[in-house]
């Protein structure tokens, strides 16, 4: 019998070469909430989730009828065209909404929800060894358009969007040297931050004048009360594209599904590019979508709740002596951190999940939202209401 130290030791495989864009991904940013959220969990404490932007509403039944009636008897390949029918669908949509005319077969395209679209954009339109393969975008903002522009071998322009400016990114910080695409995302996550016209013309004119290509996120544009926030393809569609998700206006976050549209020769690029990914959306799912985009009752109700809801915090904050920025669209409320915890947005959350309130730490959207901590207008009201009385007592 052989004795365990004359085994020959194990080879150790070499180590795993990975995408280095990839390799340098940092961590997760919320480690220490989610663990502090698992303890408590585990202890079964009540906690209402302002964390993520998921709202607990249903979604419309004509919808989800919609979705299972789509079930075919023999499942076939969806195209990443889509069917004719969620295209015109969506034409409509735009048309009630925003008064543009688009063409269904050249200028819409739809995607598995809007992150997906976002995250592969820069791999049409980003020539990674050309001077000018530079995308700018906001910071606090979405993470995936920094990742998709890397994953694409983009250099990544990030542009800090401050209090002063209303949160809206100056174009005067950018550099058109570099310049090849520029996203902009009004109503803003997380800031909940509205563009006007006049400023959708200024990007719209910067964009032209440099030749940068406009990317516009409008996944909160339909979560709004009062003035409808405009498209950017009210203003152009020249060399832009309007991202429009169906996650957040029909409580579809699960369906994944969104339109992109503008421009046709953008359009006919990610016609081109789209079918090698595998991002076609299943023929149910485009019925589904079709019944939401045809619809729009179910969407005021909707934006009733969250209107009661923002109306609940906003006034709230007001009593408490919270600082935030006004809004009327998206699911989010931005707020400033109490003086006594300065920039340590982190330190305050961790604070309010003592008492079973989970919000997002600014930090946590990039640099520019330290400070700061996001309230997403997500769990039922009662429980907003619940919350506030938790929170009331934290601020006295
Ligand atoms: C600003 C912004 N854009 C895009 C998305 C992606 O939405 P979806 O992929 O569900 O369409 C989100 C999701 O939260 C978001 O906050």
């Amino acid at each position: 019998m052989k004795i365990p130290s004359e085994q020959p030791t194990p080879k150790k495989p070499p180590r795993l070469l990975l995408n280095p864009v990839l390799a340098r991904l940092p961590a997760y940013p919320l480690a220490r909430m989610d663990e502090r959220r698992r303890e408590l969990e585990e202890k079964g404490a009540k906690l209402f989730d302002f964390g993520t932007g998921d709202p607990r509403e249903p979604t419309d039944v004509r919808v989800r009828q919609a979705l299972i009636a789509g079930v075919p008897e023999t499942s076939r390949y969806p195209s990443a065209a889509g069917t004719r029918e969620l295209r015109e669908a969506f034409v409509g949509f735009m048309r009630r909404r925003h008064g543009v005319v688009l063409d269904p077969d050249t200028e819409v395209l739809p995607a598995a929800g809007s992150k997906e679209a976002i995250f592969h954009a820069p791999l049409a339109f980003v020539h990674p060894i050309h001077e000018r393969r530079g995308v700018a975008y906001g910071t606090p903002g979405y993470p995936v358009y920094e990742r998709g522009t890397l994953f694409a071998g983009g250099e990544t322009l990030p542009v800090k969007l401050r209090k002063e400016d209303g949160f809206l990114l100056p174009t005067g910080a950018l550099d058109p040297a570099k310049t090849r695409a520029l996203w902009i995302n009004y109503p803003h996550n997380p800031t909940g931050a509205t563009a006007t016209h006049t400023y959708l013309e200024e990007v719209a004119g910067f964009c032209r004048e440099h030749d940068v290509l406009l990317f516009s996120d409008e996944c909160y544009n339909d979560v709004y009360s009062g003035d409808p926030p405009p498209s950017i393809l009210e203003v152009t569609r020249e060399r832009t594209l309007a991202f429009v998700s169906l996650s957040k206006r029909s409580g579809m976050t699960g369906y994944r599904s969104a339109m992109i549209a503008g421009d046709p020769e953008l359009i006919t690029a990610l016609k081109k590019l789209r079918p090698s990914i595998g991002v076609a959306s299943p023929g149910f799912v485009q019925a589904a979508a079709t019944a939401a985009w045809s619809d729009d009752a179910h969407v005021e109700e909707r934006n009733r709740i969250f209107a009661e809801k923002r109306a609940l915090f906003v006034d709230f904050f007001e009593r408490a002596g919270l600082r935030w920025t006004s809004t009327n669209a998206s699911l989010y409320l931005w707020a400033e951190t109490p003086d006594e915890y300065g920039s340590d947005d982190e330190a305050y959350a961790l604070r309010l999940l003592e008492e079973g309130i989970l919000v997002a730490p600014g930090s946590s959207f990039g640099p520019g939202g330290e400070g700061y901590f996001r309230v997403a207008l997500v769990p039922k009201l009662e429980e907003c209401k619940e919350a506030i009385a938790r929170w009331e007592g934290l601020a006295r």
